[in-house]
């Protein structure tokens, strides 16, 4: 306190400086005056490091040079991309990227900051072990005397949440869409695909050299049937009954099934199940067909063979439930980001002979059982599938 030790003192009116005369109430006022603005410049500092605290707390936030080299990371930005700020300190944002929008977006984005202009977008990044997250962004460039930026800080707010759902809202919305077109379809073939099947049955006088070619045509109609029965059942929600049962074991009947093929295939299988796990409510069919579909991508995955994991545990999810889960990775072609992003619509497939549903069925099953489906994949490396079912 400046102000506080003058008043104390009396003082007489006029002084002398260097030869002037100065009045001591002026100078008295001075001091007083400066006294205030020291007080409001405490109380705006006080004011600014709880901004600065507040904005620290709720948002992740970090600066970049002009080059794009990382200058600054606060704890939330180590938080959701898992680096440390070493770690993060003097890379580029390359490092976060998950390849997910395309380059023009990115150049657009740099183009404006570069003109010195605030950027706002949607950006997916990922994180050091590879999970995805969604951040709502702002750049604001900061600008020197002759207005050129000198350094960016970016805002950034975690909408991942928000992201899952919209997704999940047009999954339904697809699957819809699938359903009538499948209904329709389905029972349009399904009549005169029976009626070839029993006119193949009321063939007269088959020769033995015949007996190859109507066993192929019999398996394909088969085959053609499986279809029909696929997109049917993305049609009508299930009427199939649930019971508690133990995921586990419908997985061992399921593995002994493909176990030879499996073997055929040169593919090693390695499972890790605990035992000691609850029950799931669920139907035994409709878990044996989300297992076939998932095994069925894992062999196709690998054409010349390759380890598959079969991890079965249990994991708290959402709201803090439990939950089952079957996890299968295997050591195949894996996916790319494209990919990985259209597997979930209908008739999205990259094989001749798929027909793109097998996902989306086992997707439709396990979400009525109040369950969800994750999948992650690393292009050449491999697919990691889990499956989770509130466990009983
Ligand atoms: N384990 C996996 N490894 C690599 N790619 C996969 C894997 N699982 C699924 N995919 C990709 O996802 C696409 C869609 O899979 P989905 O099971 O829905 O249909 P499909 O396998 O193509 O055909 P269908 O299952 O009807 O025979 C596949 O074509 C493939 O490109
Ligand atoms: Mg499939």
């Amino acid at each position: 306190m400046i102000g506080g030790w003058w008043s104390s003192i009396d003082r007489p009116k006029t002084f002398r400086y260097n030869g002037v005369a100065h009045e001591w109430m002026i100078l008295r006022c001075v001091v007083s005056m400066m006294d205030e603005i020291l007080e409001k410049l405490e109380e705006s500092v006080a004011r600014l490091s709880e901004i600065n605290r507040a904005i620290d707390e709720s948002m992740i936030i970090a600066i970049t040079d002009v080059t794009g080299k990382i200058t600054f990371v606060n704890k939330k930005f180590c938080e959701i991309s898992k680096y440390s700020a070493e770690e993060l300190l003097g890379q580029n944002h390359r490092i976060i990227n998950s390849g997910y929008h395309p380059k023009s977006f990115f150049r657009e984005m740099w183009r404006t900051i570069a003109q010195g202009h605030i950027w706002q977008g949607e950006i997916r990044n990922r994180t050091k072990d590879g999970q995805f997250y969604w951040v709502d962004t702002t750049i604001v460039p900061c600008l020197n005397e002759s207005n050129k930026p000198y350094q960016y800080i970016s805002f950034r707010v975690d909408i991942s949440e928000r992201k899952k759902f919209e997704e999940h809202i047009k999954r339904i919305e697809q699957l819809e869409i699938a359903a009538q077109i499948s209904s329709s379809l389905a029972h349009e073939v399904r009549n005169p695909l029976a009626a070839i099947q029993w006119s193949l049955l009321s063939l007269p006088d088959i020769q033995p050299s015949q007996q190859m070619i109507l066993k192929s045509v019999e398996d394909e109609l088969k085959r053609m049937d499986n279809i029909l029965g696929d997109f049917l059942s993305l049609s009508k929600p299930s009427t199939k009954v649930k019971y508690p049962l133990f995921l586990q074991e419908i997985l061992q009947k399921a593995l002994d099934l493909q176990s030879q093929f499996l073997q055929k295939r040169n593919i090693q299988v390695i499972q890790k199940i605990d035992k000691t796990l609850p029950r799931v409510n669920s139907e035994e069919n409709q878990l044996k067909q989300v297992i076939h579909n998932l095994l069925k991508n894992a062999i196709e995955a690998m054409p010349d063979g390759g380890k598959l994991e079969i991890i079965v545990d249990t994991k708290v999810c959402k709201n803090d439930n439990f939950f089952v889960c079957l996890t299968m990775k295997d050591t195949g072609i894996g996916m790319n980001q494209e990919q990985l992003t259209k597997i979930r619509q209908p008739f999205f497939t990259t094989k001749p002979n798929g027909t793109g549903l097998g996902l989306m069925v086992c997707e439709r099953i396990i979400q009525e059982q109040g369950g969800n489906i994750e999948i992650s994949s690393i292009e050449g490396k491999g697919t990691t599938v889990t499956v989770c079912l509130p466990a009983l």
